[in-house]
């Protein structure tokens, strides 16, 4: 089981069983409830959701899902291995409800929403099948199963963006938080399931995230991330003064700009940015901000114009450039990670070097890269043959994340020497006697516990190693 909290993975489904522990605050009902996470931040941050409506009604949460009345696991279809891995948890529960037959197992999330009630068929330990747009309606499906029907409920909203519930920070480290502020994708990536799996794209109003940074920031919280598939896309009408809504619109440079005047301790992190929608005024904003951090994760997907076309990305090799040049020019020193796909259908050799020669110009500080995995119903599996071999898929892979791993430690590297602003997140995972946080850009330091200094600090740190991607220092302040 990773640590979510010590991890910079955005999209990665490779995290797992983050299962939550609380009890209820109103009346209990007596029954535990265990939810375990899949996929990217969205979905991590959706179950914070789908406790805070449980524990509503009673529910206390366990971490344990032999111990648990009600079994759910909050799913992600972005790949073909991550589904294959929530089938293989689900086969971990048959024993579990063998031995205590009236438990309930609850799919959620983004393979609910893609299979729907043929998920009821295909696995017949599940009993409820609840899409994204749907948690408002799990007390009724947990009844309805209660009663001893099988519960579906997979509509899409275009509306929905659960702005009145306030999460459960459950497995928190007290000091870093993700906050929704929009749900759902419009852009039709030719690859990509989100935009079936999560409905149309909608923006939540902006008072309630800057309401929800305020009470994390009086909790103690040092650190909110600002979670979209689209960030940049983000678009709310303003509110008048007597609450109607007025002409003028909240765009994202603006909403960040709210967000960071919350306070100037509150660190305010966002992912992700589009390429094709990163504007300069987004990049003004964060140069001027301290508290808005220097780090953006701006998926490129392929260095080659041909393969972005047929991907539908809407950008070309020179726009994404310019975006680069422009986050160089405009926030100089700022990290930038980024997504890369391998083998997209039709990729050639040739191809294939024009993403490795953007890496070679970005020089990313992070990536998360995948070898293509063909989804059913998007474009590209409608439109396109799979046709590149999956050795091949496979062998370029293994090229970029190479390339990629000497650019990260050239990255780390760099740091050695410097004095960095560190928010001190906990304990190190692999040393009690050692606290973790990040600096602005996003890269993980490590340094010697200091009686002076707490979770939720700020300090600064001499950087004096470094590991492949970790940061050795001392505090010096
Ligand atoms: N909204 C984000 C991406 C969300 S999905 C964006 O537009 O950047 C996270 C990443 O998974 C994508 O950036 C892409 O690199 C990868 N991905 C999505 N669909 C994939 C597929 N079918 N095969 C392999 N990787 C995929
Ligand atoms: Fe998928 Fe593209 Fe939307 Fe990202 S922007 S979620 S890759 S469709
Ligand atoms: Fe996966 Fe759904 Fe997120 S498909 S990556 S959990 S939006």
């Amino acid at each position: 089981m990773l640590d979510l909290l010590h991890t910079t993975k955005t999209h990665d489904e490779t995290r797992q069983g983050e299962a939550l522990d609380m009890v209820p605050t109103g009346a209990s009902n007596g029954r535990k409830l265990y939810i375990e996470s899949y996929g990217c931040q969205m979905n991590f941050s959706d179950s914070e959701i789908v406790a805070s409506i449980l524990i509503d009604r009673g529910f206390e949460t366990t971490k344990d899902f032999k111990d648990a009345d009600v079994v759910f696991i909050n799913t992600c279809s972005i790949r073909e291995n991550a589904e294959q891995r929530v089938r293989n948890r689900l086969k971990e529960f048959e024993s579990a409800k063998a031995r205590n037959p009236g438990m309930i197992v609850g799919v959620l999330g983004c393979m609910a929403e893609r299979l729907k009630a043929k998920f009821l068929e295909e696995e017949k330990l599940v009993d409820v099948v609840v899409g994204p747009d749907a948690y408002r309606d799990l007390p009724n499906l947990i009844e309805q199963v209660d009663d001893g029907a099988k519960a579906v409920n997979v509509l899409l909203s275009r509306e929905e963006t659960y702005a009145d519930i306030s999460p459960v920070r459950l497995n928190s480290n007290g000091v870093a938080a993700f906050i929704s502020i929009m749900r759902g994708c419009d852009n039709m990536c030719s690859f990509c399931v989100v935009p079936f799996t999560r409905g149309r794209e909608r923006s939540r109003d902006p008072q309630s995230i800057v309401q929800e940074a305020k009470n994390l920031f009086e909790a103690g919280y040092r650190e909110v991330t600002l979670l979209g598939q689209n960030v940049d896309s983000y678009k709310h009408a303003q509110k008048n003064e007597d609450g109607s809504e007025s002409a003028a619109t909240v765009n994202f440079a603006t909403l960040l700009a709210m967000v960071a005047e919350v306070n100037p301790l509150l660190r305010v992190r966002f992912s992700t940015s589009h390429p094709k929608d990163i504007t300069d005024e987004v990049l003004h904003t964060i140069a001027r901000y301290e508290n808005i951090c220097n780090y953006i994760h701006l998926p490129v997907q392929s260095g080659n114009s041909r393969i972005l076309d047929i991907m539908n990305r809407t950008y070309d090799r020179e726009w994404y450039i310019d975006r680069v040049d422009a986050i160089r020019r405009i926030i100089p020193g700022c990290a930038i990670s980024t997504d890369v796909i391998t083998g997209f259908c039709t990729e050639t050799e040739e191809e294939h070097q024009d993403t490795i020669s953007m890496m070679e110009y970005v020089k990313y500080d992070f990536a998360y890269m995948f070898a293509y995995s063909e989804r059913p119903g998007t474009l590209a599996a409608k439109r396109f043959e799979d046709d590149v071999p999956e050795e091949v898929k496979k062998r370029r892979l293994t090229e970029i994340v190479a390339l990629q791993r000497t650019h990260g430690h050239e990255r780390i590297q760099d740091y050695v020497g410097k004095v960095h602003r560190v928010l001190i997140e906990g304990l190190s995972k692999r040393s009690d006697q050692h606290y973790c946080g990040r600096n602005d850009q996003n890269a993980m330091l490590v340094f010697p516990l200091d009686a002076r200094y707490k979770a939720g600090d700020y300090v600064d740190v001499l950087g004096e190693s470094c590991t492949s991607a970790t940061l050795i220092g001392k505090i010096i302040n």
